[in-house]
C-alpha cells in the first residue's frame, strides 16, 4: 500500500527510475490503487496542443480509495479532527467510517437534488467538516466541484459561476474567524441575483444567524440530509473524467478555472503526501490552509485521506484568541506534521517567543512551508523556536496547475538548506531557461523555470478556453510546461525558487494578477487609469502598491483611497486590497504606450537610485513626480 521512500540514496535510485521510464514507474504506484477497470495505457501526451492523458480507459473513483479502502481496517481512526473557531467549544471527530456514512448521506442528497455526473457544483464554505464532505460527495457521484475560497466577495463568486456554468451551489449561513461572525449565505445571494444558472443552494447551518431562504431553491443541510441512506454505489469514472475546477490568477485580468482529473490527480495527491511528508500510520497531520486553495485540495482532504491519514481541520485564525492558538493546537491533538505558510510564520514571529513558552511541540516531527519563497530569517525561527532544532523543514514549492507538490525534501531523507526547495520529486523533469529559449544545464545557473516532461497530477485545461491555457503555459518554451516562476540552481543542485517573473504577485501566499485588482480599482468612476505592483511586506511577503490616476472631484485624497480600496474589497474580496495607493499625475509609458512597470517596481521598492534606463519614455518628468509623492 506504501510507496514511502525511506533513504537519500532510496530516493536517488528512484528519481533515476522515474526518469529513465516514467510510464513504468508510475504505473508500479498506480497498481497500489482500486481500481474499477486498470488502465489500457499508461500515458498520451504533448505538450504543444497540450494533450495529456495518464492511465488511459481506466475506470476508478476517487472516494472509494478514500473511504471503502480504509474501512475494515481503519473504520474507528480518525479521518478529520475538526478543531472551532472558539477554544473553548466542542470539536468534532470523524472516523473513517463516519466519513463515509456522511459522504454517502450526503451524495444521496445531491442525486435527489438532479446532480449528475459532470455537473458542476460550487462550494462556497467555512472551514467546517461539511466542506470536505461537500468536496467528496461530488467527486462520489461524478459531479464537478468548484470550491471558492469564502473570503471572495459576491462579484468574484458570480463570475466563477458564470464561467463553469454551475447548478448547484453548497455554502453555510454565516462564518466564525477570529472575533468576527462573518455572513457567507448573504453573498451568495447577491451574486446570485444576476443569474438563473443556479436551481439548488445547500445551506450548511454554523452560526445561526438570519438568513432568508427563497422558496424551492434553499434548503438546510441538516434538513436535506435526514433520513438518507448512509450507503451509496460511487459513480464510475474514467481516469481522465473531471475530478475539480479550481480558479486561480493570472496576467491577464480574468482568473481561470485549472482542471484536474480523477485518475492522475489522485495518484499525485497521495504520492506527494506520503513522501514528502513521511507520514506513518497514526501521525497526526496538520495543513493549516483554507479548502478554498489548492494546498486545502491536495493536503488537508484528497492526499492525507488517500493515504488514510488524520487531518486536522481548524476554522480559526493564526491569533485568535491569542498568537499561541497554533502551539495550542499542535499540543492537544499531539500534531506530528504541521505545514503552514510563510506569511502566518512571519504574522507569529512578530509576537516573539513568549506565546511559545506554554506549549511543549514535542510531539513535533515534520515543519512544512509552502505558499512563497521563505525568506532565511523566518526558515530559522520556525526551525529554532517551533522544530526546536529537531525537526526538518520541508519547504515544498508547487501551484495550483501542478496539482500536488513538485520541488521539496523529503522530510528527514534530504538535507535541507535554508529557503532552498532543494530538489525535485520523482517523476519531475525541471528545466531552467534563459530568456531566448536555452536551456541551462549544469549547476550555479539562473532562469525561469519549465517542466519538460507531463506528471499525473497536471493541470489537463482552463476549463472553456484551452487556447488560454496552451498560451498562458505552453508557448513561451517549445515543448514545455512554464511555471511563470524564476529559479536559481546552486552549487549542490539545489533549487531557489525566486519568484514570480510575470505580472503576478504573491501576497501573503494568494495568488493575484496585478491586472485582475488594476480592473478592479478602474471600476471606480473616479479613476482613469492604473497600475499595480508588488512590493516587499515585512508579514505578507509582498504588498499590493497601486498607482492611480483619477478626477478628484471634491474628494480629498484620503477620501478617494478608500473608497477604491472598498470598491476592490468589494469586486474581488479583503486579499486583493491596496496596501498602498498613490494618486499619480501620469504613469511612466514608452512612446508605443506600454507602461514600464519596472519603474514603477523600482520606485514602490525604494530603490529610486536604481530606476535603470528612462530615456524611451514618452514623458519622463513624471517619474519625478512619481518619486516626489511616494508612499512610504
Ligand atoms: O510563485 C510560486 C509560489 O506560489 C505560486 C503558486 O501559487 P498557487 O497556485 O496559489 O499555489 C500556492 C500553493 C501551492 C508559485 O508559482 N510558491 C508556492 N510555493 C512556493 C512558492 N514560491 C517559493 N517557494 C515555495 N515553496
Amino acid at each position: 500500500m506504501s510507496d514511502r521512500i525511506h533513504t537519500l540514496s532510496g530516493y536517488f535510485h528512484e528519481y533515476q527510475k522515474s526518469v529513465a521510464d516514467p510510464e513504468n514507474f508510475w504505473a508500479k504506484i498506480a497498481d497500489s490503487f482500486h481500481w474499477k477497470k486498470r488502465w489500457d495505457k499508461t500515458l498520451d501526451w504533448n505538450f504543444e496542443g497540450p494533450d495529456v492523458k495518464w492511465f488511459l480507459n481506466g475506470k476508478l473513483n476517487i472516494t472509494e480509495n478514500i473511504l471503502e479502502r480504509h474501512l475494515y481496517t481503519m473504520g474507528d481512526k480518525p479521518a478529520i479532527i475538526w478543531e472551532p473557531n472558539e477554544p473553548g467549544d466542542p470539536n468534532r471527530i470523524l472516523t473513517y467510517m463516519e466519513l463515509y456514512e456522511e459522504v454517502c448521506r450526503f451524495s444521496n442528497v445531491l442525486v435527489e437534488k438532479g446532480v449528475e455526473k459532470g455537473d458542476k457544483v460550487i462550494i462556497y464554505m467555512p472551514m467546517v467538516p461539511e466542506a470536505a464532505i461537500a468536496m467528496l460527495a461530488c467527486a462520489r457521484v461524478g459531479a464537478v466541484h468548484s470550491v471558492v475560497f469564502a473570503g471572495f466577495s459576491s462579484n468574484a463568486l458570480a463570475d466563477r459561476i458564470e464561467d463553469c456554468k454551475a447548478k448547484v451551489v453548497l455554502t453555510s449561513d454565516g462564518n466564525f474567524r477570529g472575533n468576527k461572525k462573518i455572513p457567507v449565505k448573504s453573498v451568495v445571494d447577491e451574486a446570485l441575483e444576476n443569474t438563473d444558472l443556479v436551481k439548488t443552494m445547500i445551506v450548511y447551518q454554523r452560526t445561526g444567524q438570519e438568513v432568508t431562504m427563497k422558496e424551492g431553491r434553499d434548503f438546510w443541510w441538516h434538513e436535506v440530509i435526514e433520513g438518507k441512506s448512509k450507503s451509496h454505489e460511487a459513480v464510475e469514472m474514467d481516469s481522465e473524467d473531471e475530478l475539480f475546477i479550481l480558479y486561480t490568477s493570472g496576467s491577464t485580468g480574468k482568473p481561470k478555472g485549472v482542471v484536474h482529473t480523477c485518475g492522475g490527480y489522485m495518484i499525485y495527491s497521495k504520492y506527494t503526501f506520503e513522501n514528502v511528508f513521511q507520514y506513518t500510520p497514526g501521525d497526526v497531520y496538520w495543513c493549516t490552509a483554507d479548502v478554498g486553495w489548492i494546498t486545502g485540495h491536495s493536503y488537508i482532504v484528497y492526499g492525507p485521506l488517500l493515504t488514510g491519514a488524520t487531518t486536522i481541520m481548524f476554522e480559526g485564525v493564526p491569533t485568535y484568541p491569542n498568537p499561541g492558538r497554533f502551539w495550542e493546537i499542535i499540543d492537544k491533538y499531539k500534531v506530528n506534521q504541521f505545514y503552514t505558510a510563510p506569511t502566518a510564520i512571519r504574522a507569529l514571529q512578530v509576537h516573539g517567543t513568549d506565546p511559545i513558552a506554554p506549549y511543549k511541540l514535542d510531539s513535533l516531527k515534520v515543519l512544512g512551508s509552502v505558499g512563497e519563497p521563505i525568506n532565511e530569517e523566518a526558515w530559522h525561527w520556525y526551525h529554532t523556536h517551533i522544530g526546536k532544532t529537531r525537526c526538518p523543514i520541508v519547504d515544498t514549492w508547487w501551484q495550483t496547475e501542478t496539482g500536488g507538490i513538485m520541488v521539496s525534501p523529503l522530510a528527514g531523507i534530504t538535507p535541507n538548506k535554508p529557503a532552498f526547495a532543494t530538489l525535485p520529486l520523482p517523476g519531475v523533469q525541471l528545466a531552467i531557461m534563459d530568456p531566448e529559449g536555452k536551456e541551462l544545464k549544469g549547476n550555479s545557473v539562473e532562469g525561469n523555470l519549465c517542466i519538460k516532461f507531463p506528471w499525473p497530477g497536471m493541470i489537463r485545461t482552463t476549463y472553456g478556453d484551452h487556447e488560454r491555457c496552451k498560451q498562458t503555459y505552453f508557448s513561451a518554451y517549445k515543448g514545455m510546461y512554464f511555471t511563470g516562476d524564476g529559479v536559481k540552481r546552486d552549487h549542490d543542485g539545489y533549487y531557489r525558487i525566486l519568484g514570480r517573473v510575470d505580472d503576478v504577485i504573491n501576497v501573503s501566499g494568494h495568488r493575484m494578477g496585478t491586472a485582475e485588482v488594476e480592473n478592479a480599482i478602474n471600476e471606480h468612476p473616479l479613476v482613469v487609469e492604473s497600475a499595480v505592483v508588488g512590493y516587499p511586506h515585512k508579514v505578507k511577503g509582498q504588498g499590493i502598491y497601486a498607482y492611480v490616476i483619477c478626477d478628484m472631484s471634491n474628494r480629498t485624497e484620503e477620501n478617494l483611497t478608500n473608497e477604491i480600496k472598498a470598491s476592490v474589497t468589494n469586486i474581488i474580496g479583503p486579499i486583493a486590497k491596496p496596501d498602498k495607493i498613490q494618486i499619480v499625475p501620469g504613469l511612466p509609458k514608452t512612446r508605443s504606450g506600454k507602461i514600464m512597470r519596472r519603474i514603477l517596481r523600482k520606485v514602490a521598492e525604494g530603490a529610486m537610485d536604481n530606476l535603470g534606463d528612462t530615456s524611451t519614455l514618452l514623458d519622463p518628468d513624471v517619474v519625478d513626480k512619481i518619486i516626489a509623492g511616494r508612499k512610504e
